[in-house]
């Protein structure tokens, strides 16, 4: 098996490259950072007796999926599982936001994840085996005041993820969404966001994973990590959408 992961350098993606080397899957770790993807290969293809290769690349860039893409066909990859994982926050107000830098997290979080989707599905269709693990949030399902495009960006991967999820199950394809709640990541410290400001506990990124995994392999098309978090998802359903809003925004205000 051979697993791709995108955000594999740091946080959730690493937790993640760690859990399937451990399960024997060949990896294919994406991001920026080269070095610590390579320190990342190697201590998990020693300690596991895998190969992992290392494609470093900008995934806010609008043409790096196909670049993806390219790479695996040289190195003639079978890729089974995908992970989009790669994204980022912003925290502030939208009017505060740098227009370019809106839309690199648009790119990142919501375009290049489609296009990699698409790509490896059409793949994954043809063999009628495979599967997509697209990382979304708790912030998909409510509007978020103060993170209000990376909020967007969430809302579309899920969306999209479960309608592919039902889509392409009939072709042998699976397609999950994870939503985590806060997680102990560089994430906050990258968001220009004081973690000590946060009225929310954090989950470790290796639950997050743990509960993403067994989730997967029940065959769930969309998983919240965290109790707690499950019941703040649930719960938001059934109150008016202006409330919600309000108490999401109250969660990062300034
Ligand atoms: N932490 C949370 O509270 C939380 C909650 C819900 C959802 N999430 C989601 O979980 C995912 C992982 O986040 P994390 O918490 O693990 O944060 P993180 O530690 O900051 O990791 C983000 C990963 O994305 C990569 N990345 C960022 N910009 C990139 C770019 N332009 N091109 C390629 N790779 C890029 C980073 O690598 P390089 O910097 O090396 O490129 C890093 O590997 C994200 O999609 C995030 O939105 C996080």
């Amino acid at each position: 098996m051979t697993t791709l992961i995108t955000g594999a350098s740091t946080g959730i993606g690493a937790c993640f490259a760690d859990a399937y080397a451990r399960r024997k899957h060949n990896l294919v770790l994406v991001a920026r950072s080269e070095d610590k993807l390579n320190a990342l290969a190697k201590r998990l293809s020693e300690a596991n007796g895998i190969d992992a290769l290392v494609f470093a690349q900008d995934l806010s860039k609008p043409d790096s999926a196909e670049k993806v893409l390219a790479f695996c066909d040289e190195k003639k990859l079978d890729v089974d599982l995908l992970i989009n994982n790669a994204g980022f926050g912003m925290m502030g107000e939208f009017l505060s936001h740098d227009l370019s830098r809106l839309e690199q997290m648009v790119t990142l979080n919501a375009l290049t994840l489609m296009k990699l989707s698409r790509l490896f599905a059409e793949r994954f269709a043809r063999k009628r085996s495979g599967g997509i693990i697209n990382v979304a949030s708790t912030a998909a399902f409510q509007p978020v005041p103060q993170m209000a495009v990376y909020a967007a960006t969430k809302a579309f991967a899920l969306s999209f993820s479960e309608a592919i999820a039902f889509e392409l199950k009939e072709k042998g394809v699976r397609v999950m969404a994870l939503c985590p709640g806060g997680t102990d990541t560089p994430f906050f410290d990258n968001a220009n966001y004081e973690r000590s400001k946060l009225m929310i506990p954090l989950e470790k990124p290796e639950d997050v994973v743990r509960t993403c995994i067994e989730a997967y392999e029940r065959g769930e098309s969309v998983v919240v990590s965290g109790f707690m978090n499950k019941l703040m998802v649930n719960s938001s359903r059934f109150a008016p959408r202006s409330l919600v809003t309000a108490i999401a925004g109250s969660i990062f205000k300034k």
